[in-house]
């Protein structure tokens, strides 16, 4: 078949790619020129295990092509997705202007039968809006050609994008009831065929619950996390340790061990827009979600908690201390910095005076980039922000060592090495990823989150006296700004 998907980020460009894997002739649209010359040029806007290849090999057996010419992305295919940003505006709803202008560029082009098909994530109602869009566009040149808007909402995950889209638990496809709706079910049925040929994993619905599904899955996800942040903070108070809990409610399979994890918070592209947006959404028909809002209120506070661990040991003006930081990316598997942990933390840290030398395996660039736009207001700070090489080099004379990504790399690092490159032995997991007992045996003072640190909450461990002069030095800590 031939496909066309316009906007070319994480959801477009896997959409994009995959489809053309199978088979299908595909032909992606961008407005921004910079990244289809990219494209065009053999280079790759995202970091995402295994894409390149994809996208390499297609590109050359010419099943895959990308462009910003709109009427030829038109022209090419009866079924057009929308895969464009959905940004939050200003208050935290989901800003449609991207989706609204794709629907006007198809409206404006279209000279037969389209099946528009939203993929990007959009409220409950969009695809009226996106249709009355192209009605729009149609009128305004006299045209009467039909078409149907049909929503099929994307649950890839970043850093596993291209296996969770090859590998689908489910195919949500949501359609109206008239002829048009028909005609695009049969042709959205025609392209993910190959995927339910050991079984039906397409589930067919009306627009408005398709839409309403991708929300109400990423606010199940954040729920959990929430739930597990919370109650490991609880763990920490009373003793517990919340990895053992994790593992013995897990084992229920109504539970089950899928998102139990606790951390510092949830960020990345998805979780903290969606949920905003679906409370928004649900405040506006006059429905507050008092669920969702506290999963909001308690990951905002997550983000804080590793910076009261270290707080409680170094106290608050962090100037001639200096912060070992493993890990920056949002997640694994991906150099996105969007609403990652990492950047609250080390803006903190660098405010309060203390230098930090942070390392991480492909996120380090995205992540000075993103850490400049956050310390805009003081770009001098930046000077006692450096990014190293390899993750011991990080830890060199070190007062503790910050873990914010469970990257694989970090998983099984040489204790005594690490000991020895510390300055004072503390280790701060933001992740759990580390065992108490192997760093107890290491000589190392473990926090992680949730993880019966009772006794050294209680106890503050002797932390080194401070020694290292800071490039630049504070009387006063600079306002720390984590909400
Ligand atoms: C998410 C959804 O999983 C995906 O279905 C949807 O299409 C887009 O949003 P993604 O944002 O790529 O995908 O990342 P995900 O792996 O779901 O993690 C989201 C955040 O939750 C990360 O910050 C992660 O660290 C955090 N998380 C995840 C936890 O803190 N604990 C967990 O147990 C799982």
């Amino acid at each position: 078949m031939n496909v066309t998907i316009i906007g070319t980020g994480y959801v477009g460009l896997v959409t994009g790619a995959c489809l053309a894997e199978l088979g299908n002739n595909v032909f992606c649209l961008d407005v921004d020129q910079a990244k289809i010359h990219l494209l065009n040029a053999g280079g790759m806007p995202i970091h995402e295990p295994g894409l390149e290849e994809i996208i390499a090999r297609n590109v050359e057996e010419g099943r895959l092509v990308f462009s910003s010419d709109p009427a030829a992305a038109t022209a090419f295919a009866d079924v057009q997705f929308i895969a464009v940003g959905t940004p939050p505006d200003e208050d935290g709803a989901a800003d449609l202007q991207y989706v609204l202008a794709a629907a006007r560029s198809i409206g404006r082009h279209m000279q037969g039968f389209k099946a528009v098909v939203d993929k990007s994530t959009v409220p409950v109602g969009t695809a009226e809006k996106v249709a009355a869009a192209i009605r729009e566009e149609l009128a305004a040149r006299g045209a009467d050609i039909e078409f149907a808007v049909a929503s099929n909402p994307e649950f890839l995950k970043e850093g596993a994008a291209v296996e969770d889209f090859m590998r689908p638990d489910r195919i949500v496809l949501g359609v109206d009831e008239t002829p048009a709706g028909e005609r695009a079910l049969a042709l959205l049925r025609e392209l993910y065929r190959p995927f339910n040929r050991n079984h039906e994993r397409t589930r067919v619905m009306d627009v408005r619950s398709a839409e309403f599904t991708k929300y109400a899955a990423n606010a199940m996800l954040a729920t959990r996390i929430s739930f597990m942040n919370e109650l490991a903070n609880l763990a920490d108070r009373v003793g517990a340790d919340i990895e053992l809990v994790r593992q013995g409610i897990g084992s229920d399979p109504r539970i089950g061990y899928s998102f139990l994890y606790a951390g510092t918070g949830y960020g990345g592209s998805c979780f903290p827009k969606d949920v905003d947006a679906l409370c928004r959404t649900a405040s506006e028909n006059g429905h507050g979600l008092q669920i969702l809002d506290a999963v909001q209120r308690v990951n905002q506070a997550q983000k804080k908690v590793l910076l009261e661990k270290v707080w409680a040991q170094f106290g608050r003006r962090l100037a001639g201390r200096s912060f070992a930081v493993w890990g920056l990316a949002f997640k694994p598997g991906t150099d996105d910095m969007r609403e990652a942990p990492s950047r609250s933390i080390i803006e903190a840290l660098l405010r309060a005076g203390a230098t930090v030398r942070a390392h991480d395996p492909v996120a380090q660039e995205q992540a000075a980039r993103a850490l400049a736009g956050d310390l805009a207001d003081h770009p001098e700070l930046l000077r006692n922000l450096t990014f190293v090489p390899k993750p011991l080099d990080a830890a060199q004379g070190a007062d503790a060592l910050i873990v914010l990504t469970e990257w694989k790399s970090y998983k099984s690092p040489n204790l005594r090495a690490l000991r020895e490159a510390l300055r004072s032995p503390l280790v701060l997991d933001g992740r759990n990823i580390y065992d108490l007992h192997a760093m107890a045996a290491a000589g190392l003072t473990y926090l992680g989150i949730g993880r019966n640190n009772l006794a050294l909450l209680k106890e503050q461990m002797q932390v080194a006296p401070i020694t290292v002069a800071n490039e630049v030095t504070r009387e006063e800590p600079i306002e720390v700004l984590v909400e």
